[in-house]
C-alpha cells in the first residue's frame, strides 16, 4: 500500500540521514545543528522514495544501499529550501512547521548550511555502494540536475527575476521544469542508475520524471492559494503577494489542476511497459497531485 511505502521510505531516508550527517556535537557545532535543525524537520522524503522506487522497479528488490543515495538527494533538496527562504530570496519564515534556519541561527551560518548540505551530499553520492561506473553517471546527472543550465539554480535565478513582471507561459515552464522537476527527475534517473537500468528505461524514466515533477511544482503553486501556512508547514499566500509567476496566477486554479492531471496521466502512460512492477511509481505520482501539503 502507498502509506507503507511512504512511512517505510521516510523511515530509511531518515535513518540514513542520521548516520549519515556529522553529529550536532562534532566542532563547529553551530553549522551541524544548522544542518540538522532544517533537514530533521519533518519533510515528506518524496524525493529519496521516488529514487529508491525507481531502483526497486529496475532490480526487482531494492538494492543494497540505495537508501543512502536517497539521504544525499534529501540533502541537495533541504539545500536548496533553506537558500530558497533566505531573505535575499523568498524571504520566508516558516519552514517544515520550523522557524527557517536563518531564523534561529541567521544569515551567514545558514548560507553555509546550505552549502555544507551539497557539500555532505556529494561525499556520500562518491561513496555509493555501486559500481564506479554508475556512481560517475550519477554525480553528473545530479549535478547537472542542480546547475545553472536547465538546472535548480538556473530555474531559481529566473523564478526571481520574473518577479513583478507577468512572466509568459513559456517563461513559467522553464522556471518549473528548471527549479523544480529537474532535481525530481534526477531522483528517478539516479534510482534507476543505482540499479544499472539500460538506455531505454533511463528514458522512460525521465520523461516519467519530467512529467511528475512539473505537475509537482503545479500542485505546489496551487497548494500556495488553496491551503494555510497551518496545513502546508511553509507561508501560505506568498506567491501572490511577492507576484512570483506561478500557474494558478496565469490560468487560475481549476486550469491549473487540469494541467496537473494531464502532466501525470502522460507519466503513468510512459510507466506501461513495465507492467505491475511499475504500480508503485505509479501510485507515487497519483499521489503526488492529490496531496495537500
Ligand atoms: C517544496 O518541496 C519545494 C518545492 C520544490 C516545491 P516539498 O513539498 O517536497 O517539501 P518537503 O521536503 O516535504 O518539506
Ligand atoms: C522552490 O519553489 C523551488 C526550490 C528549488 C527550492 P518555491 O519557492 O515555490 O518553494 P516553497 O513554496 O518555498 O517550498
Ligand atoms: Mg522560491
Ligand atoms: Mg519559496
Ligand atoms: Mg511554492
Amino acid at each position: 500500500m502507498l502509506k507503507d511505502v511512504l512511512e517505510q521510505g521516510r523511515t530509511a531516508t531518515d535513518a540514513a540521514l542520521e548516520r549519515l550527517l556529522p553529529p550536532e556535537t562534532q566542532h563547529p557545532v553551530s553549522i551541524h545543528k544548522a544542518m540538522r535543525h532544517s533537514v530533521f524537520a519533518g519533510g515528506k522524503r518524496l524525493r529519496p522514495i521516488l529514487c529508491m522506487e525507481a531502483g526497486r522497479m529496475v532490480a526487482d528488490t531494492t538494492p543494497y544501499g540505495i537508501d543512502e543515495l536517497g539521504a544525499a538527494l534529501e540533502m541537495f533538496h533541504t539545500y536548496s529550501l533553506i537558500h530558497d527562504d533566505l531573505p535575499a530570496l523568498d524571504n520566508d519564515d516558516l519552514r517544515r512547521g520550523r522557524p527557517t534556519c536563518h531564523k534561529v541561527f541567521g544569515e551567514a551560518i545558514a548560507i553555509l548550511a546550505g552549502d555544507a548540505l551539497q557539500t555532505q551530499a556529494y561525499e556520500v553520492l562518491a561513496s555509493l555502494h555501486c559500481h564506479a561506473q554508475w556512481r560517475v553517471k550519477i554525480i553528473k546527472e545530479v549535478a547537472r540536475a542542480t546547475g545553472t543550465t536547465d538546472g535548480m539554480i538556473g530555474g531559481q535565478v529566473v523564478d526571481l527575476e520574473a518577479e513583478h513582471t507577468r512572466a509568459d507561459a513559456t517563461t513559467l515552464e522553464y522556471i518549473h521544469r528548471a527549479k523544480t522537476a529537474a532535481l525530481i527527475t534526477a531522483c528517478v534517473v539516479s534510482g534507476g542508475l543505482y540499479a544499472e537500468a539500460n538506455d531505454v528505461t533511463v528514458a522512460k524514466l525521465r520523461s516519467f520524471g519530467q512529467n511528475i515533477g512539473l505537475a509537482f511544482q503545479i500542485v505546489d503553486d496551487i497548494l500556495d492559494v488553496t491551503q494555510t501556512s497551518d496545513q502546508l508547514g511553509k507561508t501560505a499566500g506568498k506567491d501572490s503577494a511577492a507576484e512570483k509567476a506561478t500557474y494558478p496566477a496565469l490560468f487560475g486554479v481549476d486550469e491549473s489542476v487540469k494541467k496537473a492531471d494531464v502532466l501525470v496521466k502522460a507519466a503513468l502512460s510512459e510507466m506501461d511497459d513495465f507492467g505491475p512492477r511499475a504500480d508503485t511509481l505509479k501510485s507515487l505520482a497519483r499521489f503526488l497531485v492529490e496531496r495537500k501539503k
